[in-house]
């Protein structure tokens, strides 16, 4: 029975957020630590051979708490990679990698490690099988609306049993509203993820879920820096190929719901 789709995601909304008194910032104390543990507090530098040309980033690892036993590893990974040779103060492009477990509907990202006043991306499938990212910017705790002031771009898009990843490409994430991004120092960013469907999947505009889970690292920018000719060639600029987001569907497991106490 459909009638009462949105009444049903509320309800479900509110159990789960009524029920997971550790939603907050960061890894949760107590959490069961695995051999990825060491990774989870510091970002490290990762580098990809499996892409021509494969960049290398910086990458931070994050624990899903609490994560749906049947489902691991539950662990989520993000990767920035920029240019290097970028003159202090001026924009530059960035890449954003985002690796999900594959129950979670939408991830987020924000650029100025607050959900407030700085770019945010959400990405999202629609339909299960359209990759969709969308810029945000909101000054208040709401589904944030559309920003105009920056722009993505897809690059690659994959799917396996456990973990979805997401490549982007964003124009205008370095420099906001007078702050910008710090080229050669540390950055805190934030990430979010929704593990209900975002209001409209179909329109970029759409309103979001509100989120599940969100946390935080910083790292120096330094370690996201690549030759910009490797970059430039990765993005699909400076006459090379654009690449083709290419996406092979799998069928996730059926979403298991978080359990209603805490570990
Ligand atoms: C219906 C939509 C949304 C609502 C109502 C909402 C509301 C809130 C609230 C009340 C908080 C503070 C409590 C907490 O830390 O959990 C928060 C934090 C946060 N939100 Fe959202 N949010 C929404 C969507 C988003 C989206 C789409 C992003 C995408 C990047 C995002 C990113 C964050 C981040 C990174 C934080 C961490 C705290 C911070 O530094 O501001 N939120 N949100
Ligand atoms: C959504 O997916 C279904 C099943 O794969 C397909 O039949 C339908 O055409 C898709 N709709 C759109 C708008 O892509
Ligand atoms: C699924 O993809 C994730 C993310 O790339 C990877 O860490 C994991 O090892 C993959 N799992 C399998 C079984 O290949
Ligand atoms: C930019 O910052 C100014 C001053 O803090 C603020 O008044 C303005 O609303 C901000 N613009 C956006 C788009 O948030
Ligand atoms: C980064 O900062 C260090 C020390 O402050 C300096 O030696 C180096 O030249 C800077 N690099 C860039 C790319 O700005
Ligand atoms: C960032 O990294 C660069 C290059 O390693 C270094 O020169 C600079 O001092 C670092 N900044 C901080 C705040 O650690």
């Amino acid at each position: 029975m459909e009638s009462h789709p949105v009444l049903n995601r509320l309800a479900l909304l509110l159990t789960l957020v009524a029920s997971v008194p550790t939603q907050g910032v960061g890894a949760s104390p107590g959490v069961a630590q695995t051999g990825l543990s060491k990774r989870q507090s510091t970002v490290t530098r990762y580098c990809d051979n499996t892409q021509t040309p494969g960049l290398c980033y910086m990458e931070s690892w994050h624990s899903v708490m609490p994560p749906p036993a049947s489902i691991q590893p539950s662990t989520l990974v993000v990767r920035i990679a920029v240019p290097d040779g970028v003159s202090q103060g001026s924009p530059f492009q960035t890449v954003l990698q985002m690796v999900m477990p594959s129950y979670v509907k939408w991830a987020g990202f924000a650029w100025g490690g607050s959900m407030l006043n700085n770019p945010l991306m959400v990405f999202w499938w629609y339909n299960q099988t359209q990759p969709m990212v969308s810029s945000r910017w909101t000054s208040t705790r709401v589904s944030p609306g559309v920003y105009n002031d920056a722009t993505y771009r897809i690059l690659h898009t994959s799917q396996n049993a456990s973990h979805w990843t997401a490549e982007v490409v964003c124009s205008g994430c370095s420099h906001w509203n007078g702050t910008s991004l710090k080229y050669n120092d540390s950055n805190a960013f934030k990430w979010a993820l929704g593990v209900f469907d975002v209001v409209n999947p179909e329109s970029l505009d759409t309103k979001t879920s509100y989120h599940n889970k969100v946390g935080v690292f910083s790292g120096n920018l330094s370690l996201a820096r690549v030759p910009s000719d490797v970059f430039k060639k990765h993005i699909g600029e400076g006459g090379s190929p654009t690449p083709t987001p290419t996406t092979s569907w799998r069928v996730f497991p059926t979403f298991v719901p978080y359990p209603t106490s805490s570990p």
